[in-house]
């Protein structure tokens, strides 16, 4: 498959465009940011660690039924993935308290939610990814209720898959952003990526709510070093969780 053009650059991943229209490629880059990109730096070997963890994730999803992006992984950090048109929505889904959630709503760090929360966020970097609410998606028709309906369960069904894969892991899945995508034919794909740039994992045998649990870009958003050994770690544990699954 031969690479023509690049056809975007975003924060962590440049597109790329193929001979076939309907087929894209994904270069997933050591590049990290946070706060809307006021914070840069490089995580060494980050792309090559997201695109094996995402690959990974999207082809067990896929056998359990979840349609994503994902077609094959080309180089160690490139994957062909389905063309399609991106949803402008972060799908946030949240089993614990962290983050925004703490801030905007005072809940303590670490509370358990009695039920995953869904949250959907403007992806716009100008306008700093505002939270929206359904009224908003409609008004600004950013996706229509039926959309936004599927995408929700969607995103609820990813979720029961994932803690239960990231518990094989003995890791803790707090919470993580999804993002989808139409195909030519209208179906809704789970595109993007699904990383420790993109999800909160803590290590399920560190009990105690230091940071020393954090195994993802939170240590590079809050600066608390061995970045890449927490990379690292995930991927020899998603490897070995899949290997133990065939
Ligand atoms: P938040 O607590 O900052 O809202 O983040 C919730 C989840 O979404 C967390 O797992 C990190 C992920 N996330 C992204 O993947 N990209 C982003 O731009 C932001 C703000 C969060
Ligand atoms: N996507 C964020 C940024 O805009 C990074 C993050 O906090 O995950 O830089």
């Amino acid at each position: 498959m031969s690479v023509n053009k690049k056809l975007y650059e975003g924060k962590a991943k440049v597109i790329y465009s193929t001979e076939d229209p309907d087929i894209l490629l994904a270069d997933f880059k050591d590049d990290a940011t946070a706060f809307n990109a006021q914070k840069k730096g490089t995580i060494t070997g980050k792309g090559v660690i997201n695109c094996i963890i995402s690959a990974k994730l999207f082809a067990e999803l896929e056998k359990v039924g979840v349609k994503t992006h994902y077609i094959n992984s080309v180089s160690p950090n490139q994957m062909l993935v389905r063309a399609v048109k991106i949803v402008p929505l972060e799908v946030v889904v949240r089993n614990i308290a962290a983050g925004s959630l703490c801030q905007q709503t005072g809940l303590a760090l670490g509370t358990v939610l009695k039920v995953p929360l869904v949250d959907f966020y403007y992806k716009k970097d100008e306008l700093g990814d505002p939270l929206l609410t359904s009224d908003r998606i409609t008004l600004l028709e950013l996706a229509t209720p039926e959309q936004v309906e599927a995408i929700t369960h969607l995103a609820l069904q990813i979720n029961q898959f994932l803690i239960g894969f990231f518990r094989q892991c003995d890791i803790t899945l707090v919470d993580f952003k999804l993002e989808f995508g139409m195909d030519s034919q209208q179906q809704i794909l789970l595109a993007d990526e699904i990383s420790p740039d993109t999800c909160r994992l803590w290590d399920i045998s560190t009990q105690d709510d230091s940071n020393r649990r954090v195994l993802d870009k939170d240590r590079f958003r809050k600066d608390l070093g061995n970045v890449e050994d927490a990379y690292q770690e995930v991927l020899q544990r998603v490897l070995k969780a899949v290997e133990n699954q065939q």
